[in-house]
């Protein structure tokens, strides 16, 4: 069995690599994040974050190797993120994995960004149970999917329009918060009152069984922007503190209510929680909070591993090549890669 895996993460602006034993021991994972570059512009500029990668690269990869204290001869697979994500960017670590498979002589494994951060909850808790309710929440991404065994999934629902990180950036920018929003956000709301202001949530009411079934799970998140940003600027003394603390609940409003639709409709008794958005404080309080009401067991990975890094797709990588072998070395990068 494969136990050393070097995983490679370059899908959006950061450049990570990590090494993992047997899936779940974290033997290194660096990140060198890319916001500085991209902060002056508001948001991800992708001809920016390639080049980038192209510098960081290879010593991200260096670095992750010596704090590993593992030889590059002894690595047995090299995993990387093959999509979603930026074109330019996933090329950048897909390349330098196979070019590490090719002068190893060790399997390549092409991951799925999506299933790597639901892997970030097996890394830290190898005892979950399946089937399970997971609920990702990025920047690109907002879904809610059973996962019924390893690489089977179903998605139950996901957003008609902008992903909920998204929502906290876009927001973030309009208030001057700078980017990312999401932890600008996250800190400000600290200081506000929540209950402040009541925007809408939408595709939330008190009986799910009104909602068609296709909108039953689903998000949509730019209703609540506008009516951020319309209420801001017909009151632009009002306090930015109770703006996001309240804009801030009913985006967690709208992903906790579906997630505990989706526990009592499917009966499982396991839930995770992944994606950037997941490292957010009332999200992690609110997510437990419905676990526990529910009687299932609620898995909350650390803030580090809910953000984009490696270590979650070494993880992802060593089951996909238990379950379904290398992936040949002209696989290709997916910008829109899907997880079924
Ligand atoms: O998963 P991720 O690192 O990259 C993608 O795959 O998209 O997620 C990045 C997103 C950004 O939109 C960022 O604003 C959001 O996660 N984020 C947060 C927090 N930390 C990061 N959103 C809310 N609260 C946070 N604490
Ligand atoms: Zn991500």
């Amino acid at each position: 069995m494969t136990d050393l895996i070097l995983g490679i993460e370059t899908s959006c602006d950061e450049t990570a690599a990590a090494v993992v034993e047997s899936s779940k021991l974290i033997r290194s994972s660096i990140v060198s994040s890319q916001v500085q570059l991209h902060e002056r512009f508001g948001g991800v500029v992708p001809e920016i974050a390639s080049r980038a990668h192209v510098d960081l690269i290879v010593p991200v990869v260096a670095e992750a190797l010596v704090a590993s204290g593992v030889e590059g001869d002894e690595i047995e697979a090299v995993a990387a993120t093959s999509g979603p994500g930026l074109v330019g960017s996933l090329l950048v670590g897909v390349s330098a994995a196979k070019a590490l498979a090719m002068v190893w002589d060790v399997p390549f494994i092409a991951v799925n960004h999506l299933e790597a951060h639901l892997y970030a909850s097996f890394l830290e808790d190898p005892d979950l149970q399946l089937p399970l309710v997971f609920l990702l929440v990025s920047g690109g991404h907002t879904l809610l999917v059973l996962m019924e065994e390893q690489g089977k999934y179903r998605v139950l629902g996901s957003t008609l329009d902008d992903a909920a990180g998204e929502a906290f950036d876009k927001v973030a920018r309009y208030l001057g918060l700078g980017y990312p929003g999401g932890p600008a956000i996250d800190n400000l709301a600290l200081e506000g009152d929540r209950s402040a202001f009541q925007y809408p949530r939408s595709l939330v009411q008190e009986n799910p069984a009104t909602l068609p079934d296709d909108r039953k799970f689903a998000f949509s998140f730019s209703g609540l922007k506008t009516a951020v940003v319309n209420h801001v600027r017909s009151n632009p003394d009002v306090a930015t503190e109770d703006v996001v603390a309240s804009f801030q609940e009913a985006v967690v409003d709208a992903l906790v209510t579906k997630l505990k639709w989706a526990l009592e409709s499917t009966g499982v008794e396991a839930a995770c929680l992944g994606g950037g958005v997941a490292a957010n404080s009332r999200l992690r309080e609110r997510f437990l909070e419905v676990c526990d009401s529910a009687g299932v067991k609620g898995c909350l990975p650390s803030r580090a591993m809910c953000t984009d890094n490696a270590a979650m797709v070494a993880a992802a990588g060593y089951w996909r090549l238990k379950k379904m072998g290398p992936s040949p070395l002209n696989t290709g990068v997916d910008p829109n890669l899907g997880l079924v």
